[in-house]
């Protein structure tokens, strides 16, 4: 990175920033609706080597791995076309608000996160690019909360997802060896460290692209608000902001007004958010059977309630079933990415041969096998 960042721009050499990207245990599509995640960053992200260039607004940079330079003024409203370059102009901007003084600069980043495989790139993106505008031009002023926000409001006001705020939460707080459970709602969270003994935790990646912009994802988010809004308005009493403030029977007296697409996406946000729960005692006993059985039946809400799997990793999920994993489901947004398998490690083996066999046979293509290794947050490198 260093050798790009020195030839294209003027010699001189930066400061190495880095964030991950992140799995998540348990816990999906539980943010926007102020439920609980389980999340915890993984030891790949993103990588960037940044320089103040003494201009007023002009950004110049260079995505190492696309081999793709582009230019552009952060005074200029429309910002960069480049999808890659907007997370860039959008971290900066959010940053102005917050007021930090942020002039031109130089960037070259790469990563090796892969991307579209729902393990936050994008996330892992955004913070890194925060902790080093916030190195460069904010003192350091900026809290890590601050920097979650920026880069969640990054992905709603220049990306087009209205995400929540699990991932860029994960990527700036991530500790090595813990997941986090984290209360969306009051943002309070807990480290909890995470040696599963006599399992393994791997992904496997169905190589199916997720891509989140555009409507599927705010779709979804936009389902779940209109059932908290029927449900405030039979409740006038009540405070209702997300669906972790309704109850199973709330949900149940408004389903012939909400239909029954928006219904079924709610039913599932109120299970998640219980299986969160249930994982959390289940993993203080040591009860992976139990932690297992929670990770099916969140794919099971995932693919036929919320309707965010494919083929692809649904028959990755009977495959893992098959190979008797304890616990497999779809991992993140979903439309595509990973599936995240808890499996015993006399089964390991087996179970990767035969899923990643079977797979390519199937759909033509080779999984890739991620082993889960838990890592630290965003931090300065040098
Ligand atoms: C994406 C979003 C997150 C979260 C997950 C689903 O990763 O960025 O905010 O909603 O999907 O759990």
């Amino acid at each position: 990175m260093r050798s790009r960042f020195i030839k294209h721009f003027d010699g001189k050499t930066g400061n190495v920033y880095t964030s991950p990207g992140r799995i998540n245990l348990i816990g999906e599509h539980t943010d926007y609706n102020g439920g609980f995640v389980f999340p915890g960053a993984v030891d790949k992200g993103i990588m960037a080597e940044m320089r103040a260039n003494d201009t007023e607004d002009t950004v110049m940079a260079y995505a190492i791995d696309l081999k793709d330079r582009v230019d552009f003024h952060l005074n200029d409203p429309a910002g960069p076309r480049a999808s890659w370059a907007r997370y860039i102009y959008g971290i900066a901007k959010e940053f102005q608000k917050l007021g930090v003084p942020v002039k031109g600069f130089n960037i070259a980043f790469a990563g090796d996160v892969p991307l579209g495989a729902g393990m936050s790139s994008s996330a892992a993106m955004e913070s890194c690019f925060a902790c080093g505008l916030n190195d460069i031009f904010g003192e350091n002023k900026v809290s890590q909360w601050d920097m979650v926000l920026a880069g969640q409001a990054t992905e709603h006001n220049y990306c087009g997802v209205n995400c929540g705020i699990m991932d860029q939460f994960a990527s700036v707080f991530g500790k090595a060896g813990c997941l986090m459970r984290l209360d969306c709602r009051s943002r309070e969270f807990e480290y909890f460290p995470f040696k599963p003994d006599g399992y393994r935790l791997v992904l496997i990646n169905s190589k199916v692209k997720h891509e989140l912009a555009g409507s599927p994802y705010n779709d979804r988010r936009n389902s779940c608000e209109n059932v908290v809004k029927h449900i405030a308005a039979k409740h006038p009493e009540g405070k209702f902001e997300t669906l972790r403030d309704c109850t199973w029977e709330q949900l149940e007296e408004v389903r012939a007004e909400v239909g029954e697409e928006d219904y079924t996406r709610a039913h599932f946000v109120l299970g998640e958010k219980d299986r969160v729960l249930a994982v959390c005692d289940a993993l203080l006993e040591g009860d992976y059977e139990t932690v297992g059985q929670k990770m099916y039946e969140t794919h099971y809400g995932l693919s036929k309630e919320y309707e965010v799997s494919c083929e692809e990793l649904d028959y990755l999920n009977d495959l893992a079933k098959e190979n008797g994993v304890t616990g497999s489901r779809i991992m993140g947004g979903g439309f595509g990415g990973c599936t995240i398998n808890l499996v015993r490690a006399d089964l390991y083996n087996k179970f990767i041969a035969d899923a990643t066999k079977r797979y390519e046979e199937k759909f033509g293509i080779k999984p890739e096998v991620i082993d889960v290794v838990i890592g630290d947050g965003s931090r300065r490198l040098a």
